[in-house]
């Protein structure tokens, strides 16, 4: 391969969303192409506040490299939108090249895209990558809003720590790390602080952790989506999936559901005001990968991020000797943490695409 070569990913059917770059190149962007024509005319500066979600800034649970993340409209037609790469330290990454980082993708990229792919800063494998997803999800979010479609996320678990999980016939997505000065999007503002010593004790020990985010969205008719590939959770899968560092994904009460019955799982049909519901959510709004009409709920894994400070083994690929490895640069300590809106912005997308078929019938 190349080196000056970009690589790009794309997601979708109707709405197909191309994430291009990596995190020390040039910039990074996205081209989204079917986008409703309304969608276009999103609200610029309503984009940048839910970009500035993701971004870093100065909380003391992220990575402390500078990534303002301001988007630029490149191209109106294909719409393409970019970021500029300004605080890279490619030094932090030299000795990565011939020794990869266990846990992180540097192994198996050069295998897969040879031995000239840019991994400084973690190429286009790099968390970086999920600023241009947002930018995608913004746009998604706003054009959802209009037809009466919200999606909020929360920190469901840190490590060990847990949140309250969302009422699924409810779900409580307002003021749910919606606001910058937040650190932690949590609902149960008692666990805010367990989280926070244990995301700092994980870091001061050079270490990492994981978490989940729980994701819910309100409004969405009955309906949408279709038999198995064309099912929403099939939709959904992947462009979680193409969130780096996750691990797994439930709809509705998940991998939980396998320890109860059919006749406490089952969602017994009700009727409210004329319209049909379910008197319980255990499905999370989904059956046979079409929407019920009752909230979306899914939870999103991550793992615990890979760059940690501990010296870890590893192999130097040059010479093929066993070497130790202790990793420098700025990192997440959890990137659950900065991952809350992103898994909006994917879920966001993937409704879109997922929508724009219901509306072409
Ligand atoms: C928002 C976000 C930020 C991330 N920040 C870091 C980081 O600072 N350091 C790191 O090693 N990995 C980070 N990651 C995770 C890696 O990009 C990811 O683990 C790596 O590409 C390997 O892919 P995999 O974990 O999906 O197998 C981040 C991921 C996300 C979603």
């Amino acid at each position: 391969m190349n080196k000056k070569e970009t690589i790009s990913s794309t997601f979708g059917r109707n709405i197909k969303v191309t994430i291009f770059g990596g995190s020390h190149e040039e910039k990074i962007g996205c081209i989204i192409e079917g986008l409703p024509e309304g969608a276009k005319n999103f609200d610029g500066e309503r984009l940048q506040q839910f970009l500035d979600l993701r971004a870093p800034g100065n909380s003391p649970f992220a990575t402390k490299r500078k990534e303002p993340d301001k988007f630029e409209v490149e191209s109106e037609d294909p719409l393409t939108l970019i970021i500029r790469n300004t605080n890279q330290r490619s030094g932090d990454y030299k000795k990565l090249t011939d020794i990869p980082r266990p846990g992180h993708a540097d192994f198996t990229a050069r295998i897969r895209y040879g031995d000239d792919i840019n991994m400084a800063g973690g190429g286009p494998f790099s968390g970086r990558m999920t600023a241009p997803l947002c930018i995608a999800g913004g746009i998604a979010l706003q054009a959802l809003e209009k037809e009466g479609i919200k999606i909020g996320a929360h920190l469901l678990q840190v490590g060990e720590v847990q949140d309250r999980m969302f009422n699924p016939m409810a779900p409580e997505i307002e003021n749910l790390g919606n606001s910058v000065d937040k650190n932690l999007a949590v609902i149960d503002a008692d666990c805010e602080e367990a989280m926070a010593s244990a995301i700092l004790a994980a870091k001061d020990e050079g270490d990492s952790l994981g978490g989940i985010v729980e994701v819910a969205a309100t409004g969405i008719p009955p309906g949408i989506g279709g038999a198995m590939y064309d099912g929403l959770e099939s939709i959904l899968a992947p462009i979680y999936f193409g969130i780096p560092a996750v691990k797994g994904i439930e709809f509705g009460l998940g991998f939980e559901s396998t320890k109860i019955k059919g006749s406490k799982n089952n969602d017994s049909f009700d009727i409210m005001h004329g319209n049909i519901i379910t008197k319980t959510n255990h499905a999370g709004g989904i059956l046979g990968g079409v929407t019920t009409g009752m909230p979306l709920i899914a939870r999103v894994a991550f793992k615990p991020t890979p760059s940690i400070a501990k010296e870890q083994q590893s192999v130097n690929l040059r010479t093929m000797e066993r070497e130790p490895l202790t990793i420098t640069g700025r990192h997440d300590p959890c990137v659950a943490v900065r991952a809350v809106p992103v898994v909006v912005a994917a879920t966001a997308i993937g409704l879109l695409d997922a929508w724009q078929e219901r509306i072409q019938r």
